[in-house]
């Protein structure tokens, strides 16, 4: 009777679905249905049912139009460092400004640490990578160290939030609870999973990876703004009285997390959103310019500038869109909640052409050898378009970027292993440390020395009075 019973419910569960999705063309999903057991059809259900067919296929068909136009841009007005122009004692009251804001535990920090890191082709998460160049720290490790030294400086909890993705989330909770939580109070550690959206065939047709299941991927770094709505994340900054969030990304080891300047020019501004940015090294370097695009503040994806816009330089000869975008933002917590209210519009799917492997009609799998499948994702930055008031500050390259994409080559290990080697040695010469020989790397412990200042604050004279703060090792050279 009860067996029955179920079995109605399901049958009227997937007519349902069966008709939502063949009005739209996608009945194919259900094709090896017959064949499926009870375990398998509910997967199957579960997640159907969760796709918005409807706005999904406006967002693609929307992508797929945007890809052709062409946009207007012009230069964003930046705070530009001291030694490029900018006034240093604007830096100054912008640092105290951020420091009283931390000091008044309106901040928390966002890591995003969805990605699939398939670039890096590494075992798990990214932020699970042992980057340390001597100990082999993971990057969520040294991520830790820099939180606990900021939790100190400013006398607050600094929560952090950690986004992860299907791809990413049992494995990034394993890693934290297998390291204590690398020190910090389990309380002040917030994980929040994002969402998933299902990739197109070039016929846009959605894709079968399993006979009971749909292919998809995260739903891109702009996912993040919907995650931190949904998983109710920004309820638990309002209820600790937060509202501005420091918001960067799992694999630059070299991000200033909760930087009190970038906060405090945040702030000065009332700004909604802030971005920091570096001087491209060159018009081909592979990151994103922050301008102004059709009138509002933007980011073009350094595959989309034009190569008249790409090249373009000032009389001066410096490029007119020198302004690198470095994923690092301030969002408020009120525009967060005012994006996430209207994604569809604020935050639209960009496509990427990506070879997916399917089911062909007898459910064997099909290996592409040309990219055969759209993937779709939205990018945080889009969100700045809606923004009435954006707050652009330039940062010190050799102080703040390192990203680790690739396996090898540039943006890979052994590069920002370097960098990382690199600013400890200029931390230990600004402080008036003799630092070891040139062909030695060095590790520093950022939970104890977060910079120069706290070199010479704690008193350190050499090295070796430090040791187990201050790493060195022979390097390759050596
Ligand atoms: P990237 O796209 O540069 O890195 O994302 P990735 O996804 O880890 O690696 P590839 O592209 O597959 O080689 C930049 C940042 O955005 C996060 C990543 O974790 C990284 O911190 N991200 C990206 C997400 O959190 N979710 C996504 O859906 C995409």
């Amino acid at each position: 009777m009860c067996e029955v019973s179920i079995q109605g419910v399901e049958s009227t569960r997937i007519k349902r679905l069966r008709e939502r999705f063949a009005a739209q063309d996608q009945e194919h999903v259900f094709q090896f249905w017959d064949d499926l057991d009870a375990a398998s059809r509910e997967q199957l259900l579960e997640q159907a049912e969760a796709i918005d067919l409807p706005g999904l296929l406006r967002g693609f068909e929307a992508a797929l139009r945007a890809q052709d136009g062409s946009r207007r841009l012009e230069p964003v007005r930046v705070e530009a460092l001291p030694e490029s122009g900018g006034n240093s004692i604007q830096w100054q009251t912008a640092l105290e400004r951020g420091e009283a804001l931390l000091a008044d535990g309106r901040v928390a920090v966002m890591v995003v640490a969805g990605g699939q890191g398939t670039r890096l082709a590494c075992d798990g998460p990214k932020g699970a990578y042992p980057l340390g160049p001597i100990t082999g720290r993971t990057l969520f490790e040294q991520q830790a160290q820099k939180i606990r030294r900021l939790r100190r400086r400013c006398g607050q909890p600094v929560p952090w939030y950690v986004m992860t993705s299907n791809a990413t989330d049992a494995a990034t909770r394993d890693c934290f609870a297998r390291a204590g939580h690398f020190g910090l109070p389990p309380e002040d550690i917030f994980f929040l999973c994002q969402g998933m959206v299902p990739s197109l065939d070039l016929a846009g047709k959605l894709i079968l990876a399993a006979p009971d299941r749909i292919f998809e991927n995260p739903n891109g770094h702009g996912g993040s703004l919907l995650a931190l709505q949904d998983s109710g994340a920004l309820d638990d900054m309002a209820r600790r009285g937060i509202d501005t969030i420091f918001y960067y990304q799992v694999d630059n080891p070299l991000t200033r997390i909760g930087s009190p300047t970038f906060l405090g020019f945040h702030a000065q501004a009332a700004a909604q959103v802030s971005c920091k940015v570096l001087r491209k090294r060159d018009p081909a370097e592979h990151v994103g310019v922050v301008a102004r695009v059709d009138g509002r503040v933007g980011v073009v994806e350094y595959t989309e500038i034009g190569d008249a816009d790409r090249n373009a330089r000032d009389a001066s000869g410096e490029l007119v869109y020198w302004a690198g975008n470095m994923a690092v933002h301030v969002f408020s917590s009120d525009f967060v909640r005012h994006v996430a209210a209207r994604a569809e519009s604020v935050l639209p799917y960009h496509v990427s052409l990506k070879k997916i492997p399917r089911l062909d009609e007898r459910g064997r799998k099909r290996i592409p050898d040309a990219p055969n499948a759209y993937k779709l994702e939205r990018f945080v930055f889009d969100a700045l378009a809606a923004a009435e008031r954006v707050c652009v500050v330039e940062a010190r390259r050799s102080e703040e970027y390192a990203p680790l994409k690739n396996a090898t080559g540039a943006d890979s290990p052994a590069t920002a292993r370097r960098e990382l080697s690199a600013q400890y040695r200029a931390w230990l010469e600004a402080a008036g440390v003799e630092p070891p020989p040139p062909a030695c790397i060095i590790e520093i412990d950022q939970s104890v020395l977060d910079g120069p200042e706290d070199v010479r604050a704690l008193g350190i004279r050499r090295v070796e009075d430090a040791a187990e703060i201050i790493r060195t090792a022979p390097g390759d050279e050596a």
